[in-house]
């Protein structure tokens, strides 16, 4: 081992293009950050816009993300995680701090629009027990009291985002919607301080997950379209469980007397990887009828009024936990190294591909993409290929260290990309080498219509690999 490896530079990028439908209230997602390699704040910013989104939510207060994201026109929701509610439950001290630091000083430093901040992360969920719940409320207070005394109370809104479980319905209708008894008074308080200070509610939506967690739940159902067997609730009929959902929430709210809080909906997407029913197939047709709603203007049938929708997630993160399952990291709608999965968009840009036009971005460096030719690196299937993938390859692309890829003298150095279908090379990000991004006027002189194009550096390829070649 030790062999120096040279670094290889290609030009590779992907790329994908939106013209936009202006106007209406745009299009909202959510931008993790939880990877080894992460796209370089600039180019996500720029994916952002290129793709449409006038909105984003992050997950905390991340300075590279946050500094991007100022004069880019795109609002913000900023995240505290659920680990700062104890400290700042504590202290309106320590609240005052976190909005120094992490909202006024993007505000006015970075012209960053903020416009919100998601207290806590669906702190209620059954799992964490009832680790938040005596933390929620009072962090919720000093934040707020943070905002007003920064002189932000009416700029900055609030939220809490709940998942879904903080409701439920006996009846299976939607109509029969009900807080979770514990949690009653509680949500109550929360709901009329957050009413009270012109904040809103957000709450996070999984069909995939209501699929996957009963074998018998109708297909359709999760994909907007059970026409032939609706859930019929008195006059309303249920075609799909994101509005049954979501409308089990609304009725919860209006027995309590809230039938006008604003709900927004923090998360809701469809995995690529990591289950049966996670392939690109079922996330694109999810993901573009969810589209195709937001861009009708579409609300549930308890409120017609559309909410704004963050969809999740923008960019895969190959460093999230796998503990709810494998394909905690798939959920982009791009893969971590910025590729296009599928064809996501609308208006005119729906009838074009991905990856129609080209353009360089970019140069990138390539580490070593190794051939495992023999030995416990060749695996048969692609499901092992994958697990295999994520073991083997993690740890090495932490560094790119010289050598990292030569895997004891079975690597071979290539400069093309080696994957073929279904076995493909993982290319990750070495930011350290990334060169700056080229103004994209090029590409406006030649395509006058475009408004503008992203594409994806590429930067390292980090072996491993699994698909052996015989
Ligand atoms: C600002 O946010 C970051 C990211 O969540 C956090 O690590 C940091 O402690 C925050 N700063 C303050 C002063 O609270
Ligand atoms: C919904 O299902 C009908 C037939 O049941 C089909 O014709 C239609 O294309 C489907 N629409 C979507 C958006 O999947
Ligand atoms: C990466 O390299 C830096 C500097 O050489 C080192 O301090 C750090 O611990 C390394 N990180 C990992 C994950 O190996
Ligand atoms: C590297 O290859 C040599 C010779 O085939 C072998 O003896 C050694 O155990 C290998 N080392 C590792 C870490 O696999």
């Amino acid at each position: 081992m030790g062999q120096i490896q040279s670094f290889l530079f290609i030009f590779l990028c992907v790329l994908g293009y939106v013209e936009l439908a202006k106007g209406g209230s745009g299009l909202a997602c959510n931008w993790g950050l939880q990877s080894t390699h992460p796209l370089p704040p600039d180019i996500v910013v720029r994916v952002l816009k290129e793709y449409g989104f006038n909105k984003v939510k992050l997950f905390e207060a991340d300075p590279g993300a946050l500094k991007a994201l100022g004069r880019s026109g795109i609002q913000v929701m900023v995240g505290i995680p659920n680990y700062m509610l104890a400290s700042l439950a504590s202290a309106v001290g320590n609240a005052e701090a976190w909005g120094q630091r992490n909202v006024s000083n993007y505000i006015s430093n970075h012209g960053t629009d903020i416009r919100s901040v998601a207290i806590g992360n669906e702190p209620f969920l059954r799992d964490y027990k009832d680790l938040f719940v005596n933390t929620i409320f009072p962090a919720r207070q000093n934040i707020q009291a943070a905002l007003i005394k920064a002189g932000l109370g009416k700029q900055v809104k609030a939220t809490i985002p709940i998942n879904a479980d903080v409701y439920q319905t006996d009846s299976g209708l939607p109509s029969g919607g009900y807080f979770r008894p514990e949690l009653q008074n509680l949500m109550m308080k929360i709901i009329k301080f957050l009413q009270d200070n012109g904040g809103f509610l957000t709450i996070n939506i999984y069909p995939f997950l209501s699929m996957k967690a009963d074998p018998s739940f109708p297909k359709e159902y999760a994909f907007f379209n059970n026409t032939a067997k609706p859930l019929v609730d008195g006059s309303i009929v249920y075609t799909n469980v994101y509005d049954a959902n979501f409308d089990t929430l609304i009725s919860a709210l209006e027995k309590n007397g809230f039938g006008h809080m604003p709900v927004v909906i923090g998360e809701v997407g469809w995995p690529t990887d990591g289950d049966p029913s996670a392939n690109i197939k079922n996330a694109k047709r999810f993901n573009q009828a969810l589209l195709d709603r937001i861009v009708q203007g579409q609300g549930s049938p308890r409120r017609r009024t559309p909410s704004d929708v963050y969809i999740f997630s923008l960019i895969d993160e190959d460093h999230k936990s796998t503990l709810p399952g494998n394909f905690e990291r798939h959920w982009g709608i791009l893969r971590y190294d910025g590729g296009i999965k599928y064809p996501f968009g609308y208006g005119k840009w729906t009838s074009r591909r991905a990856g129609q036009r080209r353009q360089v971005f970019g140069q990138a460096m390539v580490c070593d993409v190794a051939f495992g030719r023999r030995g416990p690196q060749h695996v048969g299937s692609k499901h092992h290929l994958r697990l295999r993938e994520r073991r083997l390859h993690q740890p090495r692309t932490m560094n790119q260290s010289k050598g990292a890829c030569n895997f004891n003298n079975s690597a071979v150095i290539t400069t093309v990309d080696p994957s073929k279908p279904p076995c493909r090379f993982e290319i990750m990000i070495d930011i350290r080498k990334q060169k700056k991004v080229a103004s994209p006027t090029v590409y406006r002189s030649s395509a006058a219509k475009i408004q503008g194009i992203f594409a994806a550096l590429i930067l390292g390829i980090v072996g491993l690999v699994v698909c052996d070649v015989h």
